[in-house]
C-alpha cells in the first residue's frame, strides 16, 4: 500500500515535479516520423506541456510552445517556413533552436532595435530514430536517443501504432512489470470472453530483477521450466516507461496527470524470398480504445491492457490496494522510482542514460528467441516456429491492437510476400 505522498510523486509528471524532472532526462517518442511529412504541423502534449511539432521546409523538426511569446496566438496555425514556423497572426518567425528570427513589422518599423534577438520561445530538442520523432525536455547535455538493439535489424516492415489512454502514465507502466495479469488477463478472461471457457497454465513460480535498461520478471509455469526463455530470458520493464517484448516496444508516454499516449513500434521480418527489403516509410495508425456503441474494446491484447489501466482509475489510488507476492515487480519499480527522483533532486545522473556514441551503435536486450526476428526463413518456417513457442508471428491480421487501416495491412501484406504488388484485395 502506498501513502497518499507517494501515490502523488509517483504519478505527477508537471514541471518542477519531482517525477516530472526525472522523466526529463530521457528521450520520449511522440510521433511517428511520417506524420509530420504529411501534416507539417501536429499539436503535441508531453509531461503537461502544450507544444506544437513541426518540420520545416529545410528537411528538420521543430518541438515549440504552442502559444507564440508575441500575443500568444495559436502555433498549431503557423505557416511552415523553410528555416522555421511563423505564427499565422503577425508574421513572428521562430527557429528549431526557438529563436526568433523575424518580426516582419518591427523589423520594418524599428530596424536597429533588433527585437527579434531578444525573444525567443520555448523549444525542444527533436531527433528521428527507428521512423519515430523523439523529444528531449531535459537540462543539457542531453544523453543520446537509446539505439535500442531491434532499430538496428534489417528485412523488417515496422508500424507505429497509437493508441489514446485516458489515465495516469504509471499504472500502465505498471503492468510492464506484471507477468501473473498475463494468466488472467490475456489467457483465462480472452477463454472466457471468445474461447472455450478453459483455464491456462498457471504461473507457479516469478523471479524479478534489475538491470541498467530496466526491470525483468522471469516465470515459470505448468506448461514451462526453467530452462525455457520465459526464465532464463524474462521479459523486460524497459527504463523508465516502455514494456520492452523482442519484436515491438510499448513506450506510455506520458501526455499529462491523466493520459497517456500508447505507442507501439513493431517489427515484422519479412520471409527470406523478400529480402532484401528495404522499407522506405513507416506507417502510423492509430486504433480506437471504443466501439461504436462506445463499450470499451476487449478483443486484443493492448485492447485488454488498456481496459485494465482505466478501470484502475484515472489516477489508480494505491492506498487503497494489498499487494502480495505476484507484486514484487511492482514494489521494485516504485522503489527504483523513488531513487532515482532522489538521485535528479541531488544533481545526479539517473538510471540508464547513454552518453558514449560507441555504447550506443546498438543497444542489446533480453530478448527471448531473437533468431525469429534476425534470421532468414519462409513465411511457413516463421509461423511453424512461431506456433511451437506459442507466439503468434507474422499473420495477416495485426494481432496486437484493433484498428489497422487497410491501406497499412495491405503495404504489410505485400512486404510480407502474403499479396502480390497488385492485389486488390487483402487477406
Ligand atoms: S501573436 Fe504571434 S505574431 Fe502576434
Ligand atoms: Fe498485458
Amino acid at each position: 500500500m502506498a501513502s497518499p505522498a507517494q501515490n502523488e510523486r509517483l504519478t505527477r509528471v508537471g514541471p518542477g515535479t519531482p517525477m516530472g524532472e526525472l522523466l526529463r532526462r530521457y528521450w520520449h517518442p511522440f510521433a511517428a516520423a511520417a506524420e509530420l511529412d504529411d501534416l507539417g504541423i501536429k499539436p503535441v502534449k508531453l509531461l503537461g506541456e502544450e507544444l506544437v511539432a513541426f518540420r520545416s521546409g529545410n528537411g528538420g523538426y521543430g518541438l515549440i510552445d504552442r502559444q507564440c511569446p508575441h500575443r500568444r496566438a495559436d502555433m498549431l496555425h503557423g505557416i511552415v517556413e523553410d528555416d522555421g514556423i511563423r505564427c499565422s497572426y503577425h508574421g513572428w518567425c521562430f527557429g528549431a533552436s526557438g529563436q526568433c528570427l523575424e518580426q516582419p513589422f518591427e523589423d520594418l518599423a524599428n530596424p536597429k532595435a533588433r527585437f527579434r534577438d531578444k525573444i525567443r520561445t520555448k523549444a525542444y530538442r527533436v531527433e528521428e530514430k527507428a521512423g519515430m520523432l523523439w523529444a528531449y525536455m531535459g537540462p543539457e547535455p542531453a544523453p543520446l536517443v537509446p539505439n535500442w538493439e531491434p532499430f538496428t535489424w534489417e528485412n523488417g516492415f515496422r508500424q507505429v501504432v497509437y493508441a489514446d489512454v485516458p489515465c495516469n502514465w504509471f499504472q500502465c507502466q505498471e503492468n510492464s512489470l506484471d507477468p501473473v495479469h498475463f494468466e488472467w488477463m490475456h489467457r483465462n478472461w480472452s477463454s472466457r470472453l471468445f474461447g472455450d471457457g478453459s483455464y491456462g497454465p498457471k504461473h507457479l513460480e516469478l523471479k524479478f530483477d534489475e538491470f541498467e535498461f530496466g526491470h525483468i520478471y522471469r516465470r515459470v509455469r505448468e506448461d514451462t521450466d526453467k530452462s525455457n526463455q520465459h526464465w532464463t530470458v524474462g521479459a523486460t520493464a524497459l527504463w523508465p516507461n516502455a514494456f520492452f517484448l523482442g519484436d515491438h516496444i510499448e513506450w506510455r508516454i506520458p501526455v499529462d496527470d491523466e493520459n497517456t499516449l500508447s505507442i507501439t513500434w513493431m517489427f515484422h521480418r519479412v520471409p527470406v524470398d523478400r529480402e532484401p527489403y528495404v522499407q522506405q516509410r513507416v506507417p502510423y495508425w492509430k486504433g480506437p480504445v471504443k466501439d461504436d456503441q462506445g463499450n470499451w474494446i476487449t478483443s486484443h491484447v493492448l485492447n485488454q491492457d488498456i481496459v485494465a489501466w482505466v478501470g484502475q482509475g484515472v489516477i489508480a489510488d494505491r492506498t487503497e490496494e494489498h499487494l502480495g507476492q505476484s507484486d514484487l515487480g511492482i514494489a521494485m519499480l516504485r522503489r527504483s522510482f523513488d531513487k532515482n527522483m532522489q538521485l535528479v533532486a541531488e544533481g545526479q545522473d539517473p538510471k540508464g542514460l547513454i552518453r558514449d556514441p560507441e555504447r550506443n551503435m546498438c543497444v542489446e536486450l533480453p530478448i527471448k528467441h531473437r533468431e525469429m526476428f534476425t534470421s532468414s526463413m519462409t513465411l511457413a518456417e516463421s509461423r511453424a516456429m512461431g506456433d511451437a513457442l506459442a507466439y503468434r508471428l507474422n499473420r495477416p491480421d495485426y494481432q496486437h491492437q484493433v484498428g489497422q487501416p487497410e491501406a497499412v495491412k495491405r503495404e504489410y501484406q505485400v512486404a510480407m510476400g502474403m499479396i502480390p504488388e497488385d492485389a486488390e484485395h487483402t487477406i
